[in-house]
């Protein structure tokens, strides 16, 4: 059967605000907006954000059809225009070469983000990672605040294995310039100039000015991004390259944080994780500089317990919305794409609209997740992977989406899952680390669209180097 038979348009939710639409409810509160538009319409509305109308389809089933359809329908046009309005990056200038086209660089970064390369660079982090350590919580019991804590050292740590020696001499200015832009990013997406912002400004310019140049002791995926951007204006790498900085680190801090929180606030989970953990360690054959077990991939394979945390984390706490629209290159233009939908229904979107899923829809959802406000840990446990869970009676492809997909899926995925692990387990073997507040803090909405969730507030905490 033709399938532009059944082309159907999706509802349109209204709004009474133009332009902005139905932007400031997102902004407080995402979950109950798409509660409210599925109770009414359905898994698919439309809905006017920022002047962009955007399709929304909340049904669990349509996520894979989306990201499967990424030749035709992309978020580069989005990307480019949020990453000229936060890092002044130059898009075009890159994709005009294609060499230095995001996507081959993508591509690049993916195959260097895997194998022995990732192996390398994680041993390399877990050498900084163990030196940031033991220098920030010194002989003194540390008193500070969770997130703070991790998001320093995986800046430092992280920034220092992916761009080499040298790269977070200064750490804490480096990651104070870094948690500037990042706590205002929605404001710099929404169109606040940098000037507005008290320091903003100095911060980007210390930013760039730390990159576009090769360092030593850099991971393979730097040397091969250097040779790919071969002649490109070195001030505009740099700008790139800040944007990518901030790319890998941004989410990986607030689930590194997540990840360590939710370990170390209950006892229970504390003592599988630290069981399992400690087994893992002892089995390297590697030292550190301090004597210690070196944390390998081999190591970090052995944590199927720990990745099961990880992965309850990633659920409570992703927030992405994943927008797409029609991919259009010099070579042709295409007025429309029709995607058939699990429902039956055909969308066809026009070159002017926007197609976005939520897949928080689908991690909160009580027939898929039980309890789902719940932090569980051992949901995932012998679970991870495609169709382990299922919606209106039929498997999930991806039932835990928050890395996207299609070929722009985070080429970053493997090293942000050993930067998890890493971290818990350097604690684990050397710390003794207690949180001083185990109530779950709420999330700060304001995050919605970005990744993930950070807390309203930060959460206390003490740590020991154990004796
Ligand atoms: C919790 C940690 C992370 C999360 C949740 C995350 C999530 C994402 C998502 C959702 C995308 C967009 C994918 C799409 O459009 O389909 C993305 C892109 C990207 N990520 Fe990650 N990421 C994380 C960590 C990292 C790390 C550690 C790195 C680098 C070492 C990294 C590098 C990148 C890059 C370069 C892109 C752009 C890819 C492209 O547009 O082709 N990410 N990430």
């Amino acid at each position: 059967m033709d399938q532009r038979v059944n082309i159907q348009p999706v509802e349109k939710v209204k709004s009474w605000l133009p332009w902005i639409g139905h932007g400031l409810q997102f902004i407080k509160d995402a979950d109950k907006l798409m509660a409210q538009c599925y109770a009414k319409h359905g898994h698919e509305f439309q809905l006017t954000l920022g002047g962009r109308k955007v399709t929304v389809l909340l049904n669990p089933h349509d996520i894979a059809t989306i990201f499967g359809e990424s030749k035709r329908l992309t978020g580069e046009a989005l990307n480019a225009e949020i990453s000229l309005k936060v890092f002044g990056m130059d898009y075009q200038y890159f994709n005009s070469n294609k060499q230095w086209a995001f996507h081959s660089l993508s591509q690049d970064f993916a195959k260097h983000l895997r194998g022995d390369a990732l192996d390398e660079m994680t041993q390399v982090m877990h050498q900084h990672m163990e030196d940031a350590m033991f220098r920030r919580v010194g002989e003194q019991p540390f008193e500070g605040q969770l997130f703070d804590f991790v998001g320093r050292l995986i800046v430092e740590a992280g920034g220092e294995a992916m761009f080499g020696q040298g790269f977070a001499e200064d750490a804490d200015q480096l990651y104070d310039d870094f948690a500037l832009i990042d706590d205002h990013f929605q404001s710099f997406i929404g169109g606040t100039p940098k000037w507005l912002v008290r320091g903003a400004r100095k911060a980007e310019q210390r930013l760039n000015a730390r990159f576009g140049n090769i360092r030593k002791g850099q991971a393979k995926v730097m040397d091969s991004r250097f040779k790919l951007v071969q002649g490109a204006d070195s001030f505009k790498m740099a700008q790139q390259d800040t944007a990518m900085f901030w790319a890998a680190q941004s989410n990986t801090v607030a689930i590194a944080a997540y990840t360590v929180f939710h370990v170390m606030r209950d006892p229970a989970v504390k003592e599988i994780i630290v069981q399992e953990v400690t087994a893992a360690v002892q089995k390297s054959s590697a030292t550190t500089r301090l004597a210690k077990p070196l944390i390998t991939q081999g190591v970090l394979d052995k944590m199927p317990k720990l990745d099961a945390v990880i992965d309850e984390t990633l659920r409570l706490y992703s927030t992405g919305f994943n927008m797409r629209q029609i991919a259009q290159t010099v070579e042709q233009r295409i007025d429309s794409v029709d995607i058939g939908l699990d429902s039956g229904r055909v969308l066809s979107l026009d070159a002017a609209e926007f197609v976005a899923i939520y897949p928080r829809f689908m991690h909160m959802h009580p027939d898929i997740y039980s309890r789902p406000e719940q932090f569980q840990w051992d949901r995932f446990l012998g679970k991870q992977g495609p169709n382990k869970f299922s919606y209106q009676s039929k498997p999930i492809k991806n039932s835990l989406s928050v890395f996207g997909g299609g070929v722009g899926m985070c080429p970053g995925r493997h090293f942000a899952r050993n930067e998890f692990k890493l971290i818990v387990a350097a604690l684990i073997n050397d710390f003794d680390l207690e949180i001083l507040d185990a109530t779950i803090p709420a999330n700060d909405t304001n995050r919605v669209g970005l990744g993930s969730y950070r807390p309203l507030q930060d959460i206390p905490f003490t740590c020991r180097i154990r004796g």
